[in-house]
């Protein structure tokens, strides 16, 4: 394997069988982005930054958030193109307004705090930039057998929410027009951050 020293690494293993699903959510993204959100693509939780390049033609620039060093550094060495940022969903090191649009892959069930993170979120993306949400659908066996493995295996404590639930959480964040579309790994939710750009506070839940 290149720059592992023959060994299989985790992040190369990673990015095996992805190029189908990543090919089916650029379409998505495309889909979904007006002109106006293709400057800055902030992918949270990217990884290794495998989708986020397949999007660095349609975009100004494009950039990883991601916590974990060896993916960072196997991307970054890999993937030119692509800005690496080291950091979590609930800090990101983002001005205000500074993203035009933001995607989130099979990630937002890692995050400990989702509500701060979609705060966050909400401040980075400019107004009316456009957030993307891709999660595992719970509803189906696939979906069932990945959160055993994750929480009950591996003890990672991951919160998983069904479509509804990730619409309602979006919504109550302040993102307008949401739309949920099925992708082949679960399902994608895309909102608007509203054009006021100060999403309202929480108030109940
Ligand atoms: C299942 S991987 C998905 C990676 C990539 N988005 C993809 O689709 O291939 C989940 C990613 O979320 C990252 N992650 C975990 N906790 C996070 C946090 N609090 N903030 C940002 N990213 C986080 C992990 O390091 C990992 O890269």
């Amino acid at each position: 394997m290149p720059g592992s020293g023959g060994r299989l690494s985790i992040a190369a293993l990673s990015e095996r069988d992805k190029k189908e699903s990543n090919s089916e959510l650029r379409s998505v993204v495309l889909n979904h982005l007006t002109e106006d959100s293709r400057d800055v693509l902030l992918d949270v939780g990217g990884g290794t930054g495998m989708l986020t390049e397949t999007l660095s033609d349609v975009f100004g620039q494009v950039l990883v958030l991601e916590p974990d060093l060896g993916r960072l550094e196997y991307g970054a060495r890999r993937r030119p193109d692509v800005g690496f940022i080291r950091g979590i969903a609930h800090r990101i090191p983002i001005a205000d307004g500074g993203v035009g649009a933001l995607i989130s892959v099979a990630a937002f069930h890692h995050f400990p705090d989702q509500d701060a993170a979609l705060k966050e979120m909400g401040r980075v993306l400019k107004p009316q930039g456009k957030l993307l949400l891709a999660e595992i659908d719970i509803s189906t066996v696939r979906g069932r057998l990945l959160r055993f493995t994750e929480n009950r295996l591996m003890g990672a404590g991951s919160k998983f929410l069904t479509s509804a639930q990730l619409l309602d959480k979006v919504g109550r964040h302040g993102f307008v027009e949401p739309v949920l579309d099925r992708i082949s790994r679960g399902y994608i939710v895309v909102a608007t951050r509203d054009a006021a750009g100060n999403a309202p506070l929480v108030t109940s839940w």
